[in-house]
């Protein structure tokens, strides 16, 4: 059920999560579907209620820096750096972990994922719980990732106890995951913060690439992002000739949707940043329309661009 983000009802979502519940939170990326990081148990409700495999490793969200070194075994300068910089925000840092974090949360691995969500309502969650919340994106596996909490109610609604409503995330793609543990740093996920204010911190940094780079996480390869329609990335919907019963995905008012049953325009004036916060809404609203599959417009892959022409990539791939 969707709850208002009173004081009281955050109050009551904490308690869910100390007694080992979930609840979906928003965050200025996606909803989270958050679980206390340091009970395995809840670890364990998580990936069941997503359906996600377990080889998958979740993201502990925090809300104060001290965390930081309770939860991780810090040695590289340069993370404070950017914890420094970036946090609170769309950052996601891969850390040496410390044994009080569930093998569980990481699937295994000695490393673990990080970040301080960029949102009033998440950040008094987590300090009003455990001050580890493990949340991933609150969405069935393989599906499209929550904006607004009516995506998190009609997907996930009967299988987890809250959902707090905040409205439709700000940045609305995933933070951005960076993994400082091997030689080159390198960004594992593009995300919600861009490659360059990462360099302007770090200098270059590699982007994962699955035909060049060998993943370090199994779930890497994972991620799906997808509609239940087919997905079709051209250059100019304008131009595709079969439209009877096809949805369009269109960047900006340069193109004309004209043909289309359903047709959504990500931002109006070509810009990236708010093509990025409307493109799960667009997408979930396209796959509910009565259309049998989507034609959608190849976007620049400048600055945050580049996160959300991933997400269309993944989301043509079945
Ligand atoms: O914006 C976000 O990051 C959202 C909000 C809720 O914070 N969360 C999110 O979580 O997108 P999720 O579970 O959908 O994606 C987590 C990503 C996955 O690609 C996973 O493979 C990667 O983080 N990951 C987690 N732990 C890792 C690790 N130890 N090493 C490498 N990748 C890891
Ligand atoms: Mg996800």
């Amino acid at each position: 059920m969707i709850y208002s983000s009173s004081d009281e009802n955050i109050k009551k979502a904490a308690e869910v999560i100390l007694q080992g519940g979930l609840v979906a939170f928003p965050t200025e990326t996606v909803y989270g579907l958050g679980g206390n990081a340091l009970d395995s148990q809840a670890v364990a409700r998580i990936f069941e209620a997503k359906k996600r495999p377990s080889f998958d490793p979740l993201i502990t969200h925090i809300a104060d820096l001290e965390k930081l070194d309770e939860l991780a075994d810090i040695k590289d300068q340069r993370i404070y750096d950017l914890a420094e910089k970036f946090w609170p925000g769309a950052l996601t840092l891969i850390v040496p972990k410390r044994d009080i974090i569930p093998s569980l949360v990481t699937s295994g691995l000695e490393t673990m994922a990080i970040r301080m969500p960029d949102h009033p309502i998440a950040l008094e969650l987590i300090r009003l719980s455990s001050g580890a919340v493990a949340a991933p994106s609150a969405n069935s596996f393989g599906y499209l990732s929550p904006t607004e909490a009516k995506h998190v109610e009609e997907d996930l609604g009967s299988r987890i106890d809250m959902v707090l409503e905040g409205g439709s995330c700000r940045v609305g793609v995933e933070s951005t995951v960076l993994d400082l543990s091997r030689e080159a740093p390198i960004i594992l996920r593009p995300g919600g913060l861009t490659r360059k204010e990462i360099e302007a911190v770090l200098g270059p940094v590699d982007v994962f690439n699955r035909t060049t780079t060998s993943p370090t996480a199994p779930g890497q390869l994972e991620m799906h992002y997808s509609p239940r329609k087919i997905l079709h990335i051209v250059d100019d919907p304008a131009l595709v000739r079969v439209r009877q019963n096809a949805g369009a995905l269109i960047y900006s008012d340069a193109v004309k949707g004209n043909g289309y049953a359903a047709v959504e325009v990500l931002s109006p004036s070509a810009d990236p940043v708010e093509a990025a916060a409307r493109l799960f809404s667009a997408l979930h609203s396209l796959d509910q329309q009565d259309i049998d599959c989507i034609y959608a417009e190849r976007i620049p892959e400048e600055g945050i661009g580049r996160a959300v022409m991933d997400r269309i990539y993944k989301a043509s791939e079945k």
